[in-house]
């Protein structure tokens, strides 16, 4: 009742203001990001690494880049007398950003989604395994939008829903797709896109690949070509026809670089980790996308930073291709005419270290031992993590710190992923892991 009477007495400009913090969502507005007029003025913009900032005046899903670090001990206690920071890491706690789209998921939303909106998307189909978190991820991020998420999952409906399979179920359209008609991904998303389309009246269109609707010649497809201000709403009106957008499995897309690069300008200020040292982010890696993103925020705003990607999913070869084609895309519909000739195009320019996990293995597979770590963990510093993706970067955390303790006193930082409702998941099919 007081909040009702403070809101009743509360200027509209103020009331803007506040929006952030009262809503529990994102909410249905969107936010735009401005730089400072003077680093404008002063040439920064135009010549040094400040010009990239270019890139972040836009709309953007979270109000802000903040995100919490907490550093956390590999001992008891720091020793006395040591050199600080040798023996501890940062966690940098993107999983508590959403309940739900925590972590990369929402890094990798954060431009595509008012992009979508800007161009009057009304509906997103995309695709994952049946617990996958990106799914879940575009499924709430369109709910609270205004748009419906068509989601296409692998396999077989699980007799019991949990985890990010029920939230997808929640939140979004589900379609299970037999594995067989999954492994040919760009004509089942294409093929579904069409389906739900009204026959003449809707468009349908791919976010990363203009190139790909020429490939696959259907109907009324074109591409999205990303425009660096295209303000909300303005190209088509809400109440026209269905305008249909596809996303790439887990949001392997160029576009989605955007919010990783957000995070690497908020993290670089004093604040933070500042512009000065040495610092390695921790990620852990399934399309790689979120590891290419970091980097590429690293090398536009010149920093001494590296990433090292812990190799999940594929092997370096590959990660090193996804590389080289998102840095070609990302170039091709972001970077303004006049920044081509500095844009870094070859994925080896990049500052990432491939990484094995301490023990490497297919994809999804769990030891014996590793629900007990993530409890462990979860008990002695009050961070969840899953055995398939975060307890990865969180070993590797572990052993750059020790590695680097005698050499360039460089910071070494995990980026929590999120992803943990993925252990309901877990739970359900692997019961004897979590007895
Ligand atoms: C928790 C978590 N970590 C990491 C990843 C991999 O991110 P990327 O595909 O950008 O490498 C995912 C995939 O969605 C994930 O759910």
């Amino acid at each position: 009742m007081a909040l009702f009477l403070l809101l009743r007495r509360t200027p509209v400009s103020t009331m803007a203001m506040l929006l952030p913090f009262l809503s529990p969502s994102l909410s249905c507005r969107r936010f735009r990001c401005c730089y400072s007029q003077q680093s404008v003025r002063t040439g920064e913009r135009d010549h040094g690494p400040g010009r990239w900032k270019l890139l972040l005046d836009r709309e953007w899903l979270l109000p802000n880049p903040a995100t919490k670090l907490k550093e956390v001990y590999l001992e008891e206690e720091p020793k006395a007398g040591k050199r600080s920071g040798t023996l501890s890491f940062h966690v940098i706690r993107d999983d508590l950003l959403h309940p739900i789209m925590g972590g990369n998921k929402l890094r990798k939303l954060d431009a595509i989604i008012p992009f979508f909106q800007g161009h009057g998307i009304t509906d997103v189909v995309t695709c994952g395994g049946c617990q996958s978190a990106h799914t879940a991820a575009v499924a709430v991020a369109c709910a609270e939008h205004g748009m419906r998420a068509h989601l296409l999952l692998r396999g077989e409906r699980p007799v019991i829903p949990t985890g990010y399979n029920l939230v997808a179920g929640m939140y979004g359209q589900v379609t299970y797709i037999p594995r067989s008609e999954y492994s040919e991904r760009k004509s089942m998303l294409q093929k579904h896109a069409v389906r739900i389309s009204d026959a003449n009246s809707a468009s349908v269109a791919w976010l990363h690949s203009p190139e790909l609707c020429a490939e696959l010649p259907i109907p009324d497809s074109q591409p999205i070509v990303p425009d660096m201000r295209v303000a909300s709403g303005d190209l088509y009106k809400s109440s026209g026809p269905r305008k249909i957008a596809i996303l790439n499995e887990g949001a392997g897309e160029s576009f989605a670089l955007l919010g990783l690069i957000r995070l690497v300008d908020y993290l670089s200020q004093p604040s933070c980790f500042g512009t000065e040292g040495i610092l390695r982010i921790v990620v852990d890696c399934g399309t790689g996308t979120t590891a290419v993103g970091l980097a590429l925020g690293i090398v536009l705003f010149g920093l001494h930073w590296q990433v090292v990607g812990v190799m999940l999913a594929d092997n370096c070869e590959g990660y090193k291709r996804h590389a080289e084609s998102l840095l070609s895309e990302f170039r091709q519909q972001s970077v303004p005419k006049k920044l081509y000739c500095d844009f870094p195009c070859q994925g080896d320019n990049l500052p990432i270290i491939w990484r094995e996990r301490c023990r490497p293995r297919k994809f999804g597979k769990i030891y014996a031992g590793e629900i007990g770590a993530c409890q462990h963990i979860a008990q002695s510093n009050g961070i969840l993590l899953d055995p398939i993706y975060t307890l990865a970067g969180w070993e590797v955390a572990q052993e750059l710190c020790c590695e680097e303790e005698s050499k360039d006193g460089a910071k070494v930082a995990l980026l929590h992923t999120g992803g943990t409702l993925g252990l309901f998941g877990l739970a359900q099919r692997f019961p004897h892991h979590f007895e």
